[in-house]
């Protein structure tokens, strides 16, 4: 495909630390969102898995598969040109080893047009992180909270707060950068520990709830627009509110309908006058 040419590499991404410019990423789950995003010039749009959340309607990260998350992957790829477009692997598409998860890595790539993929921290994922890099897949870590292990809404919350925590979260970044990862999400962890992270790695560290000091940042585009109001994490900025605009605009239509005012004359086609007279002369022939 012509467009990948044009994307971002991992290349581009690392030199972007190593000269000291923010990363940007924002989630996207269809077409037009991720033309928008990739106009205004995000580095990275990830299909995250957050779709089960926000577009879905569901509680938890853990309730999508694999053919979802690579039926809107594919729908992001027609509208990105120049981000690097990265797929988040469900639960359950690299839990049950390298071999599987790998396989489930490649579709993202030869399926949807992805350019990386995404796995969440848990026991056994070294083995599965160094085989799907060994595979020739660019592959994005993600610690702290790992909403894919979450199965209580409780137990949403700042991971790493005790010392024994964060040196684990450290740690386990460390390990995957050392596994092959090109570059690391740290999600909800207390700043300081984003910066001794992103400090002691030398690949991004991409931050959602961990502070300003990390190499990039990333948001849930539809909490950033305001579109998804069941919960309000505290690290997100809400830059327009999308829901109340839509439902503006929703309610006029149907007020316009009641009352007649739409369709206007504009909204309309016309027949041919002499087309309409032939019409209605053989009709009252009828
Ligand atoms: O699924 C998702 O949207 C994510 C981001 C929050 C990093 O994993």
């Amino acid at each position: 495909m012509s467009n990948e040419l044009k994307r971002l590499s991992v290349e581009d991404i690392l030199n972007k630390k190593k000269n000291g410019q923010k990363i940007t990423v924002l989630t996207a789950y269809d077409y037009p969102l991720a033309s928008i995003i990739d106009k205004a010039g995000i580095d990275i749009i990830l299909v995250g898995d957050s779709l089960a959340n926000v577009v879905l309607g569901l509680e938890f990260t853990r309730e999508i598969g694999m053919e979802e998350m690579l039926h809107h992957s594919k729908a992001v790829n027609r509208g990105v040109q120049r981000a690097m477009l990265i797929g988040d692997m469900p639960y359950g598409s690299y839990h049950h080893g390298p071999a599987k998860a790998v396989k489930n890595a490649r579709r993202f790539l030869d399926e949807a047009g992805c350019n990386a993929v995404k796995i969440e921290w848990f026991p056994k994922c070294l083995s599965v992180a160094k085989a799907i890099v060994e595979a020739g897949i660019p592959l994005m870590g993600h610690v702290g909270l790992t909403p894919q292990a979450i199965k209580r809404l409780e137990d949403f919350k700042v991971q790493g707060k005790e010392a024994a925590a964060a040196r684990k979260i450290i740690q386990n970044a460390k390990n995957l950068e050392a596994a092959g990862c090109f570059s690391i999400v740290l999600e909800c962890i207390p700043d300081r520990i984003a910066e001794i992270i992103t400090q002691e790695l030398g690949i991004p560290t991409i931050g959602i709830g961990a502070g300003g000091n990390c190499d990039g940042q990333v948001l849930v585009s539809y909490d950033l627009l305001g579109l998804f109001d069941r919960h309000h994490p505290r690290f997100v900025k809400e830059y327009i509110d999308l829901k109340y605009m839509i439902f503006k605009a929703v309610t006029r239509y149907r007020e316009d309908v009641l009352e007649g005012k739409f369709p206007a004359r504009e909204h309309a086609f016309s027949i041919k006058e002499e087309e309409y007279r032939k019409l209605m002369a053989k009709e009252r022939k009828l």
